[in-house]
């Protein structure tokens, strides 16, 4: 069979260390899929940096959009990041050109994701994103695979790695938090600009993603209310301590009668619940299904290896699918059959 060849635009923290998962698992990935993946092709900024990775023998393209054009790929791995371009012109040229996408990117899912995936539909491709919400957490399979015909009434979590890396040292180890917010960026877990993670935004991205797979709508990022972790100090953390309970980021969105809410914002939760013991970069989501019932998945919801992981997957699933077989599509139900948004009253 014919190798499955990739190229990835982004060599970031998650691009080389996808780039490192991809090579170093080579064979076994191979057993797995029952075809070899093969990376082809890359695109970065910077050329001369040390990635830590072997690009020898790998096509390099310094502009990610000419590399979804021209090069002869069969997945495009988009890891660039924000929404507008270089990373929305390059992810809509590859579905274009009938080339398959997977991508991290949840800004651009947010501001972008219906029409990204009904380009993909309309081409006959595949457009996975396991890795935009709750990094390496395999919640997207969930709601648009596994929980197929449950009606969800809500769905809620922590969302954001950085946040809740933060007040976790904050509240454990008593540390300030530009100090935490700057670890939480050494380690790999923070947005380019941080501001998308403490200030609520990435939060609400994703959860308007998931809003979109829960309940079958067009997705609404600009329907959430978002307020973000930067007015929570210390004291407060303590505060809530001594009443028993922790503050955790989290966001929400639920059915009501009149329509759709849909929130991020700092919450004290008791400290014996399930969700207070959610610590550090770990993320957790709880899904209340009909059929299923009460669904809580949690683990690392940022950092390279863990996205990679996700990514890794995305295109592993890929490999081993079949022309004429069956995908669901990538927003749970086609997007001609997504409801409008509506917002509660
Ligand atoms: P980084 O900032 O570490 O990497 C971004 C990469 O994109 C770099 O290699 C950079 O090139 C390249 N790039 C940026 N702008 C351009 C451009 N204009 N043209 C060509 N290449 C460009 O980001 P991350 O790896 O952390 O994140 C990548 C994506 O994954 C984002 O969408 C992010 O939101 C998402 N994500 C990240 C997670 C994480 O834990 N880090 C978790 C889940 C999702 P150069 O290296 O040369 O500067
Ligand atoms: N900056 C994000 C976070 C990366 O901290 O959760 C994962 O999406």
């Amino acid at each position: 069979t014919d190798a499955l060849k990739i190229g990835i635009a982004g060599l970031g923290t998650v691009g080389a260390a996808l780039f490192g998962a991809i090579t170093t698992r080579h064979n076994l990935l191979t057993d797995i899929c029952g075809r070899e993946i093969r990376i082809i092709a890359v695109s970065a900024r910077d050329r001369s940096r040390d990635r830590g990775i072997n690009l020898d023998g790998i096509a390099w393209f310094d502009d990610p959009v000419t590399m979804a054009r021209d090069a002869d790929i069969d997945v495009y791995v988009e890891l660039i990041g924000g929404d507008g371009d270089p990373a929305h012109a390059a992810v809509a040229t590859a579905l274009e050109r009938g080339r398959h996408v997977v991508t991290a990117n949840k800004a651009l899912l947010a501001k972008h994701g219906v029409a990204l995936a009904g380009l993909a539909e309309d081409n006959g491709v595949l457009l996975n994103f396991e890795a935009a919400v709750a990094g390496g957490i395999p919640v997207i399979k969930a709601m648009r695979e596994s929980l197929t015909g449950n009606s969800i009434q809500r769905i809620y979590g922590i969302l954001n790695g950085t946040c809740n890396y933060i007040l976790t040292r904050m509240q454990r180890d008593n540390m300030g938090f530009a100090e935490c917010l700057a670890e939480a960026q050494r380690l790999g877990y923070a947005e380019a600009d941080p501001a998308f993670d403490i200030e609520g935004n990435d939060t609400a991205h994703k959860l308007a993603i998931l809003t979109s797979l829960a309940f079958g709508t067009q997705i609404a990022g600009d329907e959430v209310y978002i307020e973000g972790i930067t007015n929570i100090s210390i004291d407060d953390i303590h505060a809530a301590d001594e009443l028993g309970y922790r503050i955790k980021l989290l966001g929400v969105a639920l059915r009501t009668a009149t329509g759709i809410e849909q929130r991020v914002h700092p919450t004290m939760v008791p400290k014996g619940s399930m969700i207070a013991q959610v610590e550090g970069v770990t993320n957790a989501v709880t899904i209340e299904a009909d059929i299923l019932g009460e669904l809580m998945l949690s683990g690392p919801g940022a950092g390279g290896d863990a996205t990679a992981s996700a990514v890794l997957g995305d295109i592993a699933d890929i490999a081993k699918s079949r022309p004429g077989h069956q995908h669901a599509p990538a927003l749970g139900r086609p997007v001609a059959k997504l409801e409008p948004y509506q917002r509660a009253q």
